[in-house]
């Protein structure tokens, strides 16, 4: 059995790539990245896949059984075909199984929305690619706030455009845990997860923050056009524009939905104190 993961020297490779070893071996895992002198700490087989080369995974995919697509990072319009390249191929070296890693959120809405609606399209590619598929929709990473207290704690506060709405985080090492069982359990196939923690509000997010990090955070909420423009101020229009828009998403509640994540792990989803005291317990480098 061979199974692939593209992306895999990213951190959600790399936590993919990390749970498949401990289930079924290093000699059966593929690690598919754009440079692969960046996955030599992988310790597996590596082969070359950038997203815009079809001709790239034509190659990596040979020999594979199944394959993880995790989304790229380009702008939407973009990232479709960038996806379709490793679809197509996998149909072309008749690979079994795709499982596509996608995201929670409206297709409509804020400006975050494109690229949730470029998700829906892979997600329909992957379905219609007549592989079979599984889609784990994922909810926000936890870890970007943790690594970011330290600024926090200088700025005083957590502030962004979210209000009240509530949001159902998730880790990399969850969801690496999730999409391992997913590639493996035939069960999965044709179901479509939502994978995320817990919702929560930014006021509870910054009240577990004090509780763990022993800090005094407060949550102020901000409109929404004026966290736009700080955010676009700080880290420019794409990324700014995208990071506004993932907050005006919670305010709207398009982040509080059910969870999946037990189906599709086979376990409960961590709770957000636990994640955060792993966080700890890993030197902050999870
Ligand atoms: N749920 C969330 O909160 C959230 C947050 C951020 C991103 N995401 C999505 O989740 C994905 C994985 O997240 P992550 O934490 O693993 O991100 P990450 O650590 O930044 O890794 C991104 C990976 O994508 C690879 N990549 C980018 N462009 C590529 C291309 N053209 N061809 C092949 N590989 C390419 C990168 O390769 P290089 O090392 O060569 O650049 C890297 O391996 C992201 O790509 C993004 O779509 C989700």
């Amino acid at each position: 059995m061979k199974i692939a993961v593209t992306a895999a020297n990213g951190k959600l490779g790399s936590s993919v790539v990390k749970e498949l070893i401990k289930e079924i071996g290093k000699e059966h895992v593929i690690g598919i990245v754009r440079s692969p002198e960046k996955a030599s700490h992988l310790g597996i087989e590596v082969r070359k896949g950038d997203y815009n080369s079809r001709e790239d995974f034509n190659s990596a995919l040979m020999g594979i059984d199944a394959v993880l697509l995790i989304s790229g990072m380009d702008d939407p319009q973009k990232r479709i075909q960038q996806h379709r390249n490793v679809i197509e191929a996998a149909k072309q070296n008749e690979v079994r199984k795709i499982v596509y890693t996608s995201i929670i959120g409206d297709e409509e809405g804020t400006a975050f929305s494109p690229i949730v609606k470029s998700n829906r399209q892979t997600e329909k590619d992957v379905k219609e690619s007549g592989l079979k598929w599984v889609i784990g929709r994922n909810g926000i990473y936890i870890e970007p706030d943790l690594e970011y207290i330290d600024t926090y704690v200088k700025e005083g506060e957590i502030r962004n455009c979210a209000g009240d709405g509530k949001c159902g985080y998730t880790s990399r090492n969850e969801l690496g845990f999730a999409y391992t069982q997913m590639l493996l359990q035939d069960k999965h196939n044709g179901q479509t997860y939502n994978l995320v923690g817990e919702p929560i509000t930014q006021t509870q997010l910054a009240e577990l923050i004090n509780q763990e990090f022993n800090t005094n955070l407060k949550f102020n909420s901000v409109a929404v056009d004026e966290y736009e423009k700080e955010r676009k101020a700080e880290l420019g229009d794409f990324i700014g524009t995208v990071i506004a828009g993932i907050y005006n998403g919670i305010r709207k509640g398009v982040n509080d939905v059910p969870s999946d994540f037990e189906k599709a792990a086979g376990r409960p989803h961590k709770s957000t104190v636990q994640i955060m005291k792993a966080f700890k317990e890993n030197n902050y480098t999870q």
